[in-house]
Protein backbone atom coordinates (compact mmCIF):
# COMPACT_ATOMS: atom_id res chain seq x y z
CA UNK A 1 0.00 0.00 0.00
CA UNK A 2 3.23 2.60 -0.05
CA UNK A 3 4.04 4.26 -2.99
CA UNK A 4 0.64 5.71 -3.40
CA UNK A 5 2.37 8.77 -1.98
CA UNK A 6 4.25 9.25 -5.17
CA UNK A 7 1.20 11.10 -6.32
CA UNK A 8 1.89 13.85 -3.07
CA UNK A 9 5.68 14.05 -4.32
CA UNK A 10 7.57 16.08 -6.65
CA UNK A 11 5.66 19.33 -6.31
CA UNK A 12 2.18 18.05 -6.74
CA UNK A 13 0.86 20.05 -4.63
CA UNK A 14 2.24 23.51 -5.16
CA UNK A 15 0.39 26.40 -4.91
CA UNK A 16 -2.33 24.58 -3.22
CA UNK A 17 -3.41 25.38 0.70
CA UNK A 18 -4.21 22.91 2.95
CA UNK A 19 -5.40 23.52 6.31
CA UNK A 20 -4.15 20.47 8.78
CA UNK A 21 -6.53 20.29 11.62
CA UNK A 22 -5.00 17.86 14.53
CA UNK A 23 -7.22 16.62 16.80
CA UNK A 24 -6.31 14.61 20.39
CA UNK A 25 -5.74 10.60 20.27
CA UNK A 26 -2.80 8.91 20.35
CA UNK A 27 -2.15 9.16 16.65
CA UNK A 28 -1.65 12.79 16.70
CA UNK A 29 1.98 12.49 16.62
CA UNK A 30 1.47 11.20 12.99
CA UNK A 31 0.46 14.37 11.93
CA UNK A 32 3.81 15.26 12.17
CA UNK A 33 4.75 12.85 9.14
CA UNK A 34 2.08 14.30 7.22
CA UNK A 35 2.31 18.01 7.64
CA UNK A 36 5.74 16.78 5.96
CA UNK A 37 4.60 15.12 3.06
CA UNK A 38 2.40 17.50 2.06
CA UNK A 39 5.18 20.41 2.35
CA UNK A 40 7.50 18.00 0.52
CA UNK A 41 4.77 18.02 -2.14
CA UNK A 42 4.52 22.01 -2.34
CA UNK A 43 1.59 22.69 -0.20
CA UNK A 44 1.48 25.85 2.19
CA UNK A 45 0.13 23.86 5.34
CA UNK A 46 -1.47 25.73 7.77
CA UNK A 47 -1.95 23.49 10.96
CA UNK A 48 -4.89 24.12 13.56
CA UNK A 49 -4.84 22.18 17.21
CA UNK A 50 -7.14 21.16 19.31
CA UNK A 51 -6.62 21.78 22.97
CA UNK A 52 -6.33 18.34 23.25
CA UNK A 53 -4.02 17.53 20.42
CA UNK A 54 -1.53 19.71 22.72
CA UNK A 55 -1.13 17.35 25.25
CA UNK A 56 -0.17 14.39 22.37
CA UNK A 57 2.10 16.71 20.36
CA UNK A 58 3.72 19.45 20.25
CA UNK A 59 2.56 22.89 18.09
CA UNK A 60 6.53 23.86 18.10
CA UNK A 61 7.04 20.73 16.51
CA UNK A 62 4.20 21.09 13.49
CA UNK A 63 4.98 25.10 13.78
CA UNK A 64 8.69 24.03 12.69
CA UNK A 65 7.29 21.16 10.02
CA UNK A 66 4.74 23.56 8.50
CA UNK A 67 6.83 26.93 8.64
CA UNK A 68 3.87 28.68 9.94
CA UNK A 69 2.13 29.39 13.31
CA UNK A 70 0.12 26.82 14.28
CA UNK A 71 -3.34 27.88 14.93
CA UNK A 72 -4.53 27.04 18.50
CA UNK A 73 -7.32 29.19 19.81
CA UNK A 74 -10.58 30.70 18.25
CA UNK A 75 -10.56 33.20 20.91
CA UNK A 76 -6.73 34.64 21.23
CA UNK A 77 -6.73 38.04 19.94
CA UNK A 78 -3.43 38.30 18.27
CA UNK A 79 -4.30 35.14 16.31
CA UNK A 80 -7.30 36.05 15.66
CA UNK A 81 -6.31 39.13 13.69
CA UNK A 82 -3.27 37.33 12.04
CA UNK A 83 -5.18 34.57 10.29
CA UNK A 84 -8.66 35.00 11.40
CA UNK A 85 -11.08 31.29 11.40
CA UNK A 86 -13.35 32.72 8.78
CA UNK A 87 -10.11 33.34 6.41
CA UNK A 88 -8.65 30.21 7.12
CA UNK A 89 -11.87 28.00 6.29
CA UNK A 90 -12.11 30.84 3.27
CA UNK A 91 -8.34 30.25 1.93
CA UNK A 92 -8.28 26.79 2.78
CA UNK A 93 -8.40 24.21 -0.96
CA UNK A 94 -9.04 21.25 1.47
CA UNK A 95 -9.26 20.87 5.21
CA UNK A 96 -7.10 17.29 6.22
CA UNK A 97 -8.10 16.76 9.90
CA UNK A 98 -5.93 13.51 11.13
CA UNK A 99 -6.18 12.18 13.03
CA UNK A 100 -9.66 12.97 13.45
CA UNK A 101 -11.29 11.40 17.15
CA UNK A 102 -14.66 10.54 17.89
CA UNK A 103 -15.40 13.22 19.66
CA UNK A 104 -14.29 15.45 16.94
CA UNK A 105 -16.53 13.84 14.30
CA UNK A 106 -19.62 13.92 17.15
CA UNK A 107 -19.10 17.77 17.18
CA UNK A 108 -18.66 17.91 13.37
CA UNK A 109 -21.61 15.89 13.00
CA UNK A 110 -23.67 18.05 15.47
CA UNK A 111 -22.47 21.26 13.81
CA UNK A 112 -20.58 22.76 16.36
CA UNK A 113 -17.52 25.70 16.53
CA UNK A 114 -16.69 25.43 20.15
CA UNK A 115 -13.48 25.28 19.06
CA UNK A 116 -11.29 26.50 16.26
CA UNK A 117 -11.01 23.70 14.35
CA UNK A 118 -14.76 22.97 14.77
CA UNK A 119 -15.34 26.88 13.38
CA UNK A 120 -12.49 26.25 10.76
CA UNK A 121 -14.96 22.66 9.31
CA UNK A 122 -17.88 24.46 10.18
CA UNK A 123 -17.28 27.76 8.00
CA UNK A 124 -15.31 26.46 5.37
CA UNK A 125 -16.67 25.11 1.47
CA UNK A 126 -13.78 23.29 0.97
CA UNK A 127 -13.50 19.57 0.80
CA UNK A 128 -12.78 17.95 4.16
CA UNK A 129 -11.23 14.73 4.46
CA UNK A 130 -11.55 13.01 7.80
CA UNK A 131 -8.61 10.33 8.85
CA UNK A 132 -10.85 8.59 11.92
CA UNK A 133 -8.36 7.20 14.76
CA UNK A 134 -9.97 6.14 17.75
CA UNK A 135 -10.11 2.51 19.91
CA UNK A 136 -12.10 -0.41 18.31
CA UNK A 137 -15.34 0.47 20.43
CA UNK A 138 -15.43 3.54 19.83
CA UNK A 139 -15.47 3.30 15.93
CA UNK A 140 -17.76 0.35 15.68
CA UNK A 141 -19.93 2.28 18.35
CA UNK A 142 -23.54 2.69 16.22
CA UNK A 143 -23.02 6.46 17.49
CA UNK A 144 -19.72 6.80 15.62
CA UNK A 145 -20.85 5.44 12.64
CA UNK A 146 -24.76 7.31 12.33
CA UNK A 147 -22.54 10.73 13.01
CA UNK A 148 -20.27 9.30 9.89
CA UNK A 149 -23.12 8.49 7.84
CA UNK A 150 -24.63 11.99 8.77
CA UNK A 151 -21.49 13.65 7.61
CA UNK A 152 -21.25 11.40 4.26
CA UNK A 153 -24.33 11.74 3.41
CA UNK A 154 -26.19 13.96 1.04
CA UNK A 155 -26.39 16.33 3.52
CA UNK A 156 -22.75 17.02 3.11
CA UNK A 157 -22.91 17.35 -0.71
CA UNK A 158 -20.37 15.02 -0.53
CA UNK A 159 -18.20 17.33 0.65
CA UNK A 160 -16.78 15.21 3.52
CA UNK A 161 -14.75 12.20 2.66
CA UNK A 162 -12.72 9.78 4.91
CA UNK A 163 -9.50 7.62 4.31
CA UNK A 164 -9.05 4.83 6.56
CA UNK A 165 -9.10 3.65 9.29
CA UNK A 166 -6.78 1.19 9.41
CA UNK A 167 -7.06 -2.86 11.23
CA UNK A 168 -4.34 -4.05 13.77
CA UNK A 169 -2.83 -3.14 16.89
CA UNK A 170 -4.08 -0.35 18.10
CA UNK A 171 -2.19 1.99 21.10
CA UNK A 172 -5.24 1.26 23.94
CA UNK A 173 -4.04 -2.79 23.42
CA UNK A 174 -7.30 -3.91 21.14
CA UNK A 175 -7.05 -5.64 18.02
CA UNK A 176 -9.02 -4.45 15.57
CA UNK A 177 -10.47 -1.16 13.44
CA UNK A 178 -9.46 2.26 14.42
CA UNK A 179 -5.81 2.65 13.79
CA UNK A 180 -5.45 5.95 11.62
CA UNK A 181 -4.42 4.63 7.87
CA UNK A 182 -0.50 5.89 6.88
CA UNK A 183 0.08 9.33 6.76
CA UNK A 184 1.69 8.48 2.78
CA UNK A 185 -1.80 7.03 1.78
CA UNK A 186 -3.68 10.13 3.63
CA UNK A 187 -1.49 12.54 1.13
CA UNK A 188 -2.46 10.27 -1.46
CA UNK A 189 -6.07 10.50 -1.09
CA UNK A 190 -5.69 14.61 -0.24
CA UNK A 191 -3.49 14.72 -3.69
CA UNK A 192 -6.54 12.95 -5.64
CA UNK A 193 -9.13 15.10 -3.64
CA UNK A 194 -7.33 18.27 -4.97
CA UNK A 195 -7.07 16.77 -8.46
CA UNK A 196 -3.64 16.60 -8.60
CA UNK A 197 -2.85 13.96 -11.35
CA UNK A 198 -6.90 14.08 -12.57
CA UNK A 199 -7.81 11.48 -10.31
CA UNK A 200 -6.51 7.59 -9.98
CA UNK A 201 -9.39 6.27 -12.43
CA UNK A 202 -9.25 10.02 -14.76
CA UNK A 203 -9.62 8.46 -18.17
CA UNK A 204 -10.94 4.60 -16.80
CA UNK A 205 -14.21 3.64 -18.52
CA UNK A 206 -15.78 1.44 -15.62
CA UNK A 207 -18.59 -0.52 -15.68
CA UNK A 208 -20.49 -1.19 -12.23
CA UNK A 209 -23.55 -3.70 -12.07
CA UNK A 210 -25.40 -3.53 -9.01
CA UNK A 211 -28.16 -4.88 -7.28
CA UNK A 212 -30.72 -7.58 -7.39
CA UNK A 213 -32.23 -9.46 -10.22
CA UNK A 214 -35.67 -10.34 -10.48
CA UNK A 215 -36.65 -13.88 -12.40
CA UNK A 216 -40.36 -13.90 -13.07
CA UNK A 217 -42.27 -16.83 -11.75
CA UNK A 218 -45.74 -15.33 -13.32
CA UNK A 219 -46.83 -11.62 -14.62
CA UNK A 220 -46.84 -10.15 -11.26
CA UNK A 221 -44.38 -12.53 -8.85
CA UNK A 222 -40.82 -12.84 -9.15
CA UNK A 223 -37.61 -14.59 -6.98
CA UNK A 224 -35.35 -11.99 -6.44
CA UNK A 225 -32.90 -11.65 -3.22
CA UNK A 226 -31.85 -8.90 -0.19
CA UNK A 227 -29.32 -6.75 -2.65
CA UNK A 228 -30.28 -3.22 -2.27
CA UNK A 229 -27.34 -2.16 -4.77
CA UNK A 230 -26.27 0.56 -2.09
CA UNK A 231 -22.37 -1.08 -2.12
CA UNK A 232 -22.41 -1.00 -6.24
CA UNK A 233 -23.74 2.30 -6.10
CA UNK A 234 -21.15 3.24 -3.85
CA UNK A 235 -18.37 2.11 -5.92
CA UNK A 236 -20.35 3.69 -9.18
CA UNK A 237 -19.99 7.09 -6.86
CA UNK A 238 -16.41 6.86 -5.91
CA UNK A 239 -14.88 6.33 -9.69
CA UNK A 240 -16.69 8.89 -10.61
CA UNK A 241 -15.03 11.02 -7.78
CA UNK A 242 -11.65 9.55 -8.84
CA UNK A 243 -12.40 10.34 -12.52
CA UNK A 244 -13.55 7.70 -14.06
CA UNK A 245 -16.55 7.33 -17.05
CA UNK A 246 -19.21 5.31 -15.21
CA UNK A 247 -22.00 3.43 -16.61
CA UNK A 248 -24.10 1.59 -13.82
CA UNK A 249 -25.85 -1.62 -14.91
CA UNK A 250 -28.66 -0.82 -12.06
CA UNK A 251 -31.32 -3.60 -10.83
CA UNK A 252 -34.61 -2.66 -9.13
CA UNK A 253 -34.06 -0.29 -5.96
CA UNK A 254 -30.21 0.42 -7.11
CA UNK A 255 -29.93 4.29 -5.62
CA UNK A 256 -29.37 7.04 -8.13
CA UNK A 257 -26.14 7.76 -8.46
CA UNK A 258 -25.27 11.72 -10.15
CA UNK A 259 -22.83 11.59 -13.06
CA UNK A 260 -23.46 8.50 -13.96
CA UNK A 261 -25.14 6.54 -17.25
CA UNK A 262 -27.21 4.38 -15.97
CA UNK A 263 -29.31 1.37 -17.84
CA UNK A 264 -31.60 -0.35 -15.76
CA UNK A 265 -32.13 -4.39 -15.53
CA UNK A 266 -34.43 -6.41 -14.03
CA UNK A 267 -33.79 -10.22 -15.17
CA UNK A 268 -30.20 -11.70 -15.53
CA UNK A 269 -30.83 -12.24 -19.02
CA UNK A 270 -31.39 -8.37 -18.96
CA UNK A 271 -28.23 -8.06 -17.53
CA UNK A 272 -26.50 -10.24 -19.94
CA UNK A 273 -27.92 -8.26 -22.64
CA UNK A 274 -26.58 -4.91 -21.02
CA UNK A 275 -23.44 -6.44 -20.38
CA UNK A 276 -22.59 -7.77 -23.88
CA UNK A 277 -22.96 -4.30 -24.89
CA UNK A 278 -21.19 -2.25 -22.25
CA UNK A 279 -18.43 -4.67 -20.90
CA UNK A 280 -16.43 -5.17 -23.71
CA UNK A 281 -15.32 -1.07 -24.69
CA UNK A 282 -14.98 -0.83 -20.97
CA UNK A 283 -11.40 -0.85 -18.45
CA UNK A 284 -13.02 -2.08 -15.62
CA UNK A 285 -15.62 -4.60 -14.52
CA UNK A 286 -17.38 -4.19 -10.93
CA UNK A 287 -19.94 -7.13 -10.97
CA UNK A 288 -21.78 -6.21 -7.54
CA UNK A 289 -24.74 -6.97 -9.09
CA UNK A 290 -26.36 -10.44 -6.96
CA UNK A 291 -27.62 -12.20 -9.69
CA UNK A 292 -29.68 -15.08 -9.43
CA UNK A 293 -28.19 -18.19 -10.34
CA UNK A 294 -31.65 -20.10 -10.85
CA UNK A 295 -34.71 -18.59 -12.87
CA UNK A 296 -38.38 -20.43 -13.38
CA UNK A 297 -37.87 -22.15 -16.24
CA UNK A 298 -41.39 -21.81 -17.67
CA UNK A 299 -42.89 -18.21 -16.27
CA UNK A 300 -46.57 -18.17 -16.20
CA UNK A 301 -47.87 -15.51 -18.88
CA UNK A 302 -50.76 -14.51 -16.44
CA UNK A 303 -51.27 -14.55 -12.78
CA UNK A 304 -51.14 -17.58 -11.14
CA UNK A 305 -54.19 -18.18 -9.25
CA UNK A 306 -55.01 -20.05 -6.13
CA UNK A 307 -58.43 -21.27 -7.58
CA UNK A 308 -56.64 -23.13 -10.80
CA UNK A 309 -53.26 -23.93 -8.69
CA UNK A 310 -54.96 -26.28 -5.95
CA UNK A 311 -53.22 -26.36 -2.70
CA UNK A 312 -49.35 -27.12 -4.26
CA UNK A 313 -47.39 -26.43 -6.97
CA UNK A 314 -43.85 -27.13 -7.58
CA UNK A 315 -42.29 -24.57 -9.59
CA UNK A 316 -38.63 -25.93 -12.29
CA UNK A 317 -35.92 -23.98 -12.08
CA UNK A 318 -33.19 -23.86 -14.50
CA UNK A 319 -29.60 -22.53 -14.29
CA UNK A 320 -28.72 -18.88 -15.21
CA UNK A 321 -25.23 -18.89 -16.82
CA UNK A 322 -22.43 -17.19 -14.90
CA UNK A 323 -22.49 -14.59 -16.11
CA UNK A 324 -18.64 -12.91 -14.44
CA UNK A 325 -17.20 -16.00 -15.88
CA UNK A 326 -18.80 -15.18 -19.07
CA UNK A 327 -17.04 -12.08 -19.54
CA UNK A 328 -14.30 -13.65 -18.30
CA UNK A 329 -13.81 -16.11 -21.38
CA UNK A 330 -14.62 -14.06 -23.86
CA UNK A 331 -12.26 -11.06 -22.99
CA UNK A 332 -8.81 -10.58 -24.97
CA UNK A 333 -5.64 -9.50 -23.82
CA UNK A 334 -6.73 -8.82 -19.92
CA UNK A 335 -9.49 -6.85 -20.75
CA UNK A 336 -11.79 -5.04 -18.74
CA UNK A 337 -10.21 -5.91 -15.66
CA UNK A 338 -12.90 -7.83 -13.73
CA UNK A 339 -13.49 -7.42 -10.26
CA UNK A 340 -16.25 -9.75 -8.21
CA UNK A 341 -18.29 -9.84 -5.40
CA UNK A 342 -18.66 -13.13 -3.48
CA UNK A 343 -21.43 -13.02 -0.85
CA UNK A 344 -20.91 -15.62 1.86
CA UNK A 345 -22.39 -16.94 5.01
CA UNK A 346 -19.19 -17.08 7.00
CA UNK A 347 -17.04 -15.22 8.21
CA UNK A 348 -12.53 -14.98 8.69
CA UNK A 349 -10.79 -17.68 6.88
CA UNK A 350 -13.99 -19.59 5.09
CA UNK A 351 -14.87 -16.30 3.93
CA UNK A 352 -11.80 -15.83 1.88
CA UNK A 353 -11.31 -18.95 1.06
CA UNK A 354 -14.40 -19.40 -0.52
CA UNK A 355 -13.99 -16.20 -2.14
CA UNK A 356 -10.62 -17.24 -3.38
CA UNK A 357 -12.10 -20.58 -5.33
CA UNK A 358 -14.69 -18.06 -6.65
CA UNK A 359 -12.30 -15.91 -7.75
CA UNK A 360 -10.11 -18.49 -9.09
CA UNK A 361 -12.89 -20.77 -10.97
CA UNK A 362 -14.32 -17.37 -12.36
CA UNK A 363 -11.30 -16.21 -13.76
CA UNK A 364 -11.63 -12.67 -12.75
CA UNK A 365 -9.19 -10.70 -11.28
CA UNK A 366 -9.97 -9.63 -8.23
CA UNK A 367 -12.60 -10.80 -5.50
CA UNK A 368 -14.10 -8.81 -3.07
CA UNK A 369 -15.55 -10.73 -0.40
CA UNK A 370 -18.47 -10.30 2.40
CA UNK A 371 -20.23 -11.97 5.14
CA UNK A 372 -23.78 -11.19 4.16
CA UNK A 373 -25.58 -12.87 7.33
CA UNK A 374 -23.65 -10.48 9.96
CA UNK A 375 -26.03 -8.07 11.24
CA UNK A 376 -25.76 -4.59 10.12
CA UNK A 377 -23.29 -4.84 7.24
CA UNK A 378 -24.02 -6.39 3.85
CA UNK A 379 -27.24 -6.90 1.57
CA UNK A 380 -29.35 -4.07 2.35
CA UNK A 381 -27.06 -2.26 5.20
CA UNK A 382 -25.60 1.10 4.61
CA UNK A 383 -22.05 0.04 5.94
CA UNK A 384 -20.25 -2.92 5.33
CA UNK A 385 -17.15 -4.61 5.75
CA UNK A 386 -14.99 -6.63 3.26
CA UNK A 387 -11.89 -8.77 2.22
CA UNK A 388 -10.64 -7.72 -1.13
CA UNK A 389 -8.89 -10.15 -2.87
CA UNK A 390 -6.34 -10.84 -5.90
CA UNK A 391 -5.46 -13.38 -8.08
CA UNK A 392 -1.77 -13.65 -6.43
CA UNK A 393 -2.33 -14.05 -3.02
CA UNK A 394 -3.07 -10.43 -1.90
CA UNK A 395 -5.41 -10.09 0.92
CA UNK A 396 -6.44 -6.65 2.43
CA UNK A 397 -9.09 -6.54 4.90
CA UNK A 398 -10.85 -3.23 4.79
CA UNK A 399 -13.04 -2.30 8.38
CA UNK A 400 -16.51 -1.76 8.62
CA UNK A 401 -17.76 1.53 7.36
CA UNK A 402 -19.87 3.41 5.67
CA UNK A 403 -20.32 1.64 2.08
CA UNK A 404 -19.23 5.15 0.34
CA UNK A 405 -16.18 4.66 2.36
CA UNK A 406 -15.61 1.53 1.99
CA UNK A 407 -16.17 1.99 -2.21
CA UNK A 408 -13.52 4.14 -1.75
CA UNK A 409 -10.58 2.24 0.21
CA UNK A 410 -11.62 -0.16 -2.54
CA UNK A 411 -10.36 1.80 -5.39
CA UNK A 412 -7.50 2.87 -3.56
CA UNK A 413 -6.23 -0.37 -3.93
CA UNK A 414 -7.83 -1.30 -7.19
CA UNK A 415 -6.56 1.46 -8.90
CA UNK A 416 -3.29 0.89 -8.25
CA UNK A 417 -3.64 -2.63 -9.81
CA UNK A 418 -5.15 -1.64 -13.06
CA UNK A 419 -2.59 -2.19 -16.14
CA UNK A 420 -1.62 1.11 -17.15
CA UNK A 421 -3.69 2.89 -19.64
CA UNK A 422 -1.32 2.88 -22.31
CA UNK A 423 -0.79 -0.65 -22.61
CA UNK A 424 -4.73 -1.45 -22.16
CA UNK A 425 -5.39 1.10 -25.21
CA UNK A 426 -3.04 -0.47 -27.49
N1 LIG B 1 -22.49 -13.90 -10.70
C1 LIG B 1 -22.72 -13.85 -12.06
N2 LIG B 1 -23.70 -14.59 -12.61
C2 LIG B 1 -24.46 -15.40 -11.85
C3 LIG B 1 -24.22 -15.47 -10.45
C4 LIG B 1 -23.22 -14.70 -9.91
O1 LIG B 1 -22.03 -13.11 -12.78
N3 LIG B 1 -25.43 -16.09 -12.43
C5 LIG B 1 -21.41 -13.07 -10.16
C6 LIG B 1 -21.84 -12.08 -9.11
O2 LIG B 1 -22.18 -10.84 -9.69
C7 LIG B 1 -20.62 -11.95 -8.23
C8 LIG B 1 -19.94 -13.29 -8.35
O3 LIG B 1 -20.50 -13.92 -9.52
O4 LIG B 1 -19.72 -10.98 -8.72
C9 LIG B 1 -20.15 -14.21 -7.18
O5 LIG B 1 -21.52 -14.34 -6.88
P1 LIG B 1 -21.99 -15.23 -5.65
O6 LIG B 1 -23.47 -15.19 -5.59
O7 LIG B 1 -21.21 -14.86 -4.43
O8 LIG B 1 -21.47 -16.66 -6.05
P2 LIG B 1 -22.03 -17.79 -6.96
O9 LIG B 1 -21.16 -17.91 -8.16
O10 LIG B 1 -23.49 -17.56 -7.22
O11 LIG B 1 -21.78 -19.09 -6.07
P3 LIG B 1 -22.62 -19.65 -4.80
O12 LIG B 1 -24.05 -19.71 -5.23
O13 LIG B 1 -22.01 -20.98 -4.57
O14 LIG B 1 -22.38 -18.70 -3.65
Amino acid sequence: MNGTVKSAGGGALAGRRIVLGVTGGIAAYKAAELCRLFVKAGATVRVVMTEAATRFIAPLTLQTLSGAPVALDLFDASQEAEIGHIRLADEADLLVVAPATADFIARMAAGMADDLLAAVVLATRAPVLLAPAMNVNMWTNPVTQANLTRLLGAGSGGRVTTVGPDRGELACGWIGAGRLIEPSEIAAEAARLLGAGGGDLAGRRVVVTAGATREPVDSVRFLGNRSSGKMGAALAEAAIARGAEVTLLAGPETPAVSGARRIDFETAADLERALAEHAPPADVVVMAAAVADFRPRAPAAGKLSRRTAGTEISLALEAVPDLLAGLARARRGGRPYLIGFAAETAGGDALAERALAKLREKRCDAIVANDVSARGIGFGADENEVTLLFGDGARHGIARAPKRTVADSLWSLLAARLPAQDAADA
